[in-house]
């Protein structure tokens, strides 16, 4: 009996110790969220109905669900449209069962959005133009092959919903069956509903309750949508009008994370600040981003230290605030993996990149941006707020990597170079009257980027300049979302999933939710979209044409369906609703915060890192006082810092002992890892 016992608890702490030592973490519970996820449970997939069927076609009910018999295409013109259910991307395969000529010949039209469904175009990818038919469509020419055919690889759509098939030949009838997908992202997923984290809540005032659950999902997949392999980017220079060709070398190893599903197909290192929090708190996929970001620093400009604004075969250069983004992407990294091997290979080059950017800083003690590339604002450079907004983060984060680097000297001076920074930054750009910094010294525009990003990033120095930002930023809202100063006209998920974060940091949970639900209630649900994964931009009407005057030539169907950018909620959901965080690398600090001030009385929520798994339950009681119980699991050998959440009051018990009296919102708690039931009355 006791050498079983001691042979159990031998195993216990064997199989602790190997938590520990892996890599990725184990997955997540199983529960109600799962029916949420929209992965695919196969790297096969088939349309789930018909769109659109011409008289002229018989049996395209047997294409669906998988090989169910041919439909057949009577004549020249005849065509069919497939709707997989939600966004998918692959090489799409099918058989061509009978023909009686050898003049029949077929084509393929992809589109993500069902406004673009058409038999001679597809939506666009290659370049934007007014007429929104750049891509064309994929000939099948004749003759056609007999038996299975796939589509030929270069030629891949990386995002659609919807295929419409035609008969481009001479009259005679063709018979095609068992159409299917084989998605080409997630290359390396044996099983893509494999997460590590999840969340699920409902909404009391959303009309449908599992909003937020959905849209945490949909934000998910949307970055998986986005991590592709190595060899399918986007060809630069782009293919001419009726063509489009994603077999571009994207960096240095794959998978890699881009920016979007159909496009751009390329890395782009701030589309990355929102989509690489997303990926940590669902699938802790980190290795297409230790690609992309290595990519970034293998491209670095040996003389100057500018790093590039996108990757190749783009290779945009000229971009301050996505130089900053790398920085700052590659602190992210680090916090989530603790991946010291890959920090000190990039560590030369990081420093070099952090000292290209500080060189611009003048004698003002701003830095005046001189590479204007941007995420498409307007009205950036020189003496600009958004510019020193991002990069104080990356002197403050520049300052902890540096101390877990142990470079302690380098690290104090990144620290006392941000302290400068945030005061010049505050007497340039603050207007007291006003309650908002302005862009640059000559203008009295308050962007929504850096209003964002300086509470966000903690360039306030108080909390009175938080409280009237949030108040400001409100002021730009319409109907389906919020509209940036800085670019009229348009509504920008991207910058948006930075202000929502804003909205809880300054406090106001209420303010935070309703954004949510007036902007991705609408891209979540819109039947202009996909419904499954979230739409790059709009515009301030709510429809696709995303920014028609500034780049994208009037052209509706070049806006991308699946922007990994749009998916600010997903992280905002588990760090601030939820309230769990992490504070250093792996999670060996972390912050307990949780925002219960919006329309969810229940929250649960977790995620893993190579220490293990973290997860918490809260669940708000409504009576003569707020109480608030939580349960909170992190891995034993963690600390941890409980923030008393805004609106509750009281004695602050841990399994059942009170530690501390008469606690007060906003008040520090510190506790140790493990498993602790909280509860506050
Ligand atoms: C990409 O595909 C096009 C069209 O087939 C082809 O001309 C080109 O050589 C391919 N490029 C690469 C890098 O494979
Ligand atoms: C081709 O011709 C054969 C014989 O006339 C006929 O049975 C078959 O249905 C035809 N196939 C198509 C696709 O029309
Ligand atoms: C149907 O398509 C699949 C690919 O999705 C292929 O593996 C299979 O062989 C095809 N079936 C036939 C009968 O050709
Ligand atoms: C660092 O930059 C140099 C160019 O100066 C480049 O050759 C090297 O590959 C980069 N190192 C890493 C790890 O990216
Ligand atoms: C920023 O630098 C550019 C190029 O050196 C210069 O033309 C511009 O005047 C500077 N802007 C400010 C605000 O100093
Ligand atoms: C920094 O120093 C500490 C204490 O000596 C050590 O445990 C740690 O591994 C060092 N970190 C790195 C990245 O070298
Ligand atoms: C701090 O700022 C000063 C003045 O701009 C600059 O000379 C110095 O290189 C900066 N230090 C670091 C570590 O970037
Ligand atoms: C914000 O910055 C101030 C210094 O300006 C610092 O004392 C404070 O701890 C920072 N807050 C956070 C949340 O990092
Ligand atoms: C907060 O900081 C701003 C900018 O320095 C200043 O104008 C304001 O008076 C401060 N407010 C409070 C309440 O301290
Ligand atoms: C916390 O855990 C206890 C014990 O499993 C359970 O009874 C309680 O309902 C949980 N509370 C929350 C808010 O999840
Ligand atoms: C919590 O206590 C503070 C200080 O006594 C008070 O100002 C605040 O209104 C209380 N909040 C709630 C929600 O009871
Ligand atoms: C709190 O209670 C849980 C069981 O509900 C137990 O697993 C955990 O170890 C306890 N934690 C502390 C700090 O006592």
């Amino acid at each position: 009996m006791l050498a079983l016992l001691l042979l159990i608890s031998t195993l216990l702490v064997f199989s602790h110790n190997l938590a520990w030592a892996q890599d990725s973490p184990s997955l997540a519970p199983s529960g109600p969220w799962d029916a949420f996820n929209y992965a695919p449970t196969s790297r096969t997939v088939y349309a789930t109905s018909i769109r659109h069927v011409e008289p002229s076609v018989s049996g395209s009910e047997n294409l669906l669900n998988g090989d169910n018999g041919g439909a057949t295409l009577s004549e020249n013109g005849a065509w069919v449209t497939l709707d997989f259910g939600k966004e998918v991307g692959g090489l799409i395969s099918m058989n061509f069962d009978s023909m009686n000529s050898s003049s029949s010949s077929i084509s393929l039209a992809f589109t993500e959005s069902p406004m673009f469904i058409s038999p001679i175009s597809s939506d666009d990818s290659s370049f934007p133009i007014a007429t929104m038919d750049y891509d064309g469509v994929l000939p099948v020419p004749a003759p056609l092959p007999v038996g299975l055919w796939t589509q030929p690889a270069f030629s891949l759509r990386g995002g659609f919903r919807f295929l419409t098939i035609a008969s481009t030949g001479d009259n005679t009838p063709v018979t095609i069956s068992n159409i299917s997908c084989a998605i080409s992202f997630m290359p390396h997923a044996d099983d893509m509903t494999a997460y590590t984290g999840y969340f699920y809540a409902k909404d009391s005032v959303f009309e449908d309750e599992d909003f937020l659950t959905k849209l945490w999902y949909a934000g998910a997949y949307t970055v998986q949508t986005n991590t592709v392999p190595v060899n399918t980017g986007r060809q630069v220079p782009f293919e001419p009008q009726g063509h489009w060709a994603n077999n571009a070398t994207l960096g240095v190893a794959g998978p890699i994370i881009v920016d979007g599903a159909k496009r751009d197909r390329a890395v782009w290192p701030g589309d990355m600040g929102i989509a690489v929090p997303t990926q940590f708190v669902s699938t802790f996929d980190l290795l297409p981003t230790r690609n992309a970001l290595s990519t970034m620093f293998a491209n670095i400009n040996p003389q100057t230290g500018a790093l590039p604004e996108s990757g190749p075969p783009l290779s945009q250069l000229g971009s301050d605030t996505y130089h900053c983004w790398t920085l700052i992407g590659s602190f992210n990294y680090y916090l989530y993996s603790g991946d010291n091997e890959w920090l000190s290979t990039i560590w030369q080059n990081y420093t070099l990149a952090v000292a290209f950017i500080e060189g611009k800083v003048d004698s003002s003690g701003l830095l005046n941006v001189t590479g204007l590339r941007d995420w498409a604002r307007q009205g950036g450079g020189g003496h600009n707020s958004e510019g020193n907004a991002i990069l104080y983060k990356v002197l403050t984060t520049a300052s902890a990597l540096a101390s877990y680097a142990n470079h302690t000297s380098l690290s104090l001076s990144y620290s006392a170079n941000a302290s400068a920074l945030k005061t010049a930054f505050n007497s340039a750009f603050w207007m007291p009257d006003v309650g908002m910094y302005r862009d640059n010294t000559s203008t009295t525009l308050t962007p929504q980027d850096a209003n964002s990003f300086a509470v966000l990033f903690n360039v306030t120095l108080n909390d009175t300049q938080m409280e009237k930002i949030s108040e400001g930023l409100e002021k730009n809202w319409v109907e389906f979302g919020a509209v940036p100063p800085e670019l009229p006209d348009t509504i920008s998920p991207f910058i948006s999933g930075f202000e929502l974060q804003a909205h809880f940091v300054a406090g106001n949970d209420s303010r935070a939710f309703d954004l949510l639900h007036r902007e991705w209630g609408y891209i979540l649900y819109t039947n202009l979209s996909v419904q499954s994964t979230l739409v790059e931009g709009l515009t301030a009407n709510g429809s696709l044409y995303y920014r028609y005057y500034q780049g994208y030539n009037d052209d509706a169907a070049y806006t991308s369906h699946s922007h990994g950018w749009s998916s600010g909620p997903t992280s905002a959901l588990t760090f601030y609703v939820a309230g769990l965080t992490i504070t250093a690398p792996q999670g060996r600090e972390w912050s307990l915060a949780p925002h219960v001030g919006g329309s969810t009385t229940n929250t649960q929520a977790g995620f893993g890192t190579a220490l293990g798994w973290f997860g918490v339950d809260w669940e708000r009681v409504i009576g003569e006082q707020t109480a608030l119980n939580i349960n909170v699991t992190t891995p034993e050998g963690t600390s941890g810092a409980f923030t008393i959440p805004k609106g509750v009051n009281g004695t602050v018990k841990v399994n059942g002992t009170a530690i501390v009296e008469d606690a007060q919102e906003g008040q520090i708690v510190e506790l140790k890892g493990g498993i602790l039931q909280i509860a506050i009355s």
